[in-house]
């Protein structure tokens, strides 16, 4: 029996799990243990016994913690999210670990995710929200723009890029991408430029490109001073693509018009947890949360049913894969060894 060990778990992951491996995957006998503490150093012990561990964005997978897995016999990693930005592959490689991630669940969900961040920015929803709920229906402050004929700057023309630029395309606007790959498709619905011309004419930049070394603080000080005044950043990709302080510099000058994030540089130990009563240290973000025109959801893009059960199916085909020793589409570390990362 293929035996699982979990970290990060939360409730739904274990229902969305459970139900596919009591359905679809029951032939296969796996047995899926759940732990809901972030994978790390201390907590590598959980897995003793496991052949694979199965972790999510925020466990970090770094050269020792990779070590001690291998140590402990778990040659298997599932990755049940897209991005890998905390997986050290290289030592995965050296310790001939089969990593596999699910590339992609349900572009459109986090696409439509960002779309909805746009919107409630643009016409102040959530402040809208509380002023009726305490019976205030005055209208000051929540003028909005209209986004037909607006520009809208997509950086990263992926699966995800290329979901938010059509629903805005949709809307009537320009669209702008930049992108080092370009796409037939998004052609057909907007421009290519380079970053600096996408960010000196674009009144919304939304980010959708992976974090890498390329990408890290990607929108800093030079990049937000290139943006045009009053603008909107929306950041649903890694939250090592901007410069927090940077960005906090540009609201308090009045340059950047309006932040949403679903993501933060030290969103780890932060997001996916229940804080409301405790006291949160991280000066950085609590600053954020006191400006109006910032909105903060806690890495939410990709949760809805669809792309629960799509990671859910994803992951539990990639264990079969692993068990069986067969190749992986998904696989971001091919261990045969005459075979090169596949990343
Ligand atoms: P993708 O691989 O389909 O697209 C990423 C695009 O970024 C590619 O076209 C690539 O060429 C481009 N890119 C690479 N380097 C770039 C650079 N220097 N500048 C501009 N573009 C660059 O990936 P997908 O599925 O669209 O996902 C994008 C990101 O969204 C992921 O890396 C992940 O970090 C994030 N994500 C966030 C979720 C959430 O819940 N908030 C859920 C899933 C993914």
């Amino acid at each position: 029996m293929t035996k699982v060990a979990f970290f990060s778990a939360q409730p739904y992951d274990q229902r969305f799990f459970d139900a596919a491996n009591r359905t679809t995957f029951k032939s296969h006998g796996f047995e899926l243990i759940y732990h809901p503490v972030a994978l790390s150093a201390q907590t590598v012990p959980l897995a003793e016994g496991c052949d694979a561990v199965c972790i999510f964005v925020n466990d970090m997978l770094d050269a020792d913690t990779i070590e001690a897995l291998h140590g402990l016999g778990v040659r298997g990693v599932l990755l049940r999210c897209a991005g890998f930005n905390n997986v050290d592959l290289e030592a995965a490689k050296q310790f001939g670990l089969f990593i596999a991630r699910v590339p992609a669940y349900s572009p459109e969900a986090v696409a439509e995710h960002a779309v909805a961040l746009m919107m409630t920015l643009n016409r102040r929803i959530h402040r809208a929200y509380n002023r009726v709920r305490e019976g205030n229906f005055a209208l000051d402050g929540l003028l909005g723009m209209t986004m037909h004929g607006k520009t809208v700057g997509v950086v990263g023309t992926g699966k995800i890029g290329l979901a938010t630029a059509r629903i805005l395309h949709g809307f009537g606007c320009r669209m702008l991408g930049f992108d080092p790959m370009t796409s037939a498709e998004f052609k057909e619905i907007g421009e290519y430029v380079d970053l600096e011309v996408l960010l000196e004419q674009s009144d919304i930049v939304t980010l959708h490109c992976p974090l890498i070394p390329a990408t890290e603080h990607i929108i800093d000080v030079k990049a937000l001073g290139q943006m045009k005044p009053g603008a909107m950043l929306i950041n649903t990709s890694r939250g090592g693509l901007v410069d927090t302080r940077a960005v906090i510099s540009a609201l308090k000058l009045r340059h950047l018009g309006a932040l949403a994030i679903d993501v933060y540089e030290q969103e780890n130990g932060i997001f996916f947890l229940d804080h409301s009563s405790e006291i949160i240290d991280d000066d950085i973000f609590q600053r954020l949360m006191t400006f109006p025109n910032v909105l903060v959801t806690g890495h939410q893009g990709f949760f809805t049913a669809e792309a629960l059960s799509e990671i859910a199916e994803v992951t539990l085909e990639n264990l079969i894969c692993f068990a069986a020793g067969s190749s992986c589409n998904n696989a971001l570390v091919v261990t045969a060894p005459d075979r090169e990362v596949n990343a």
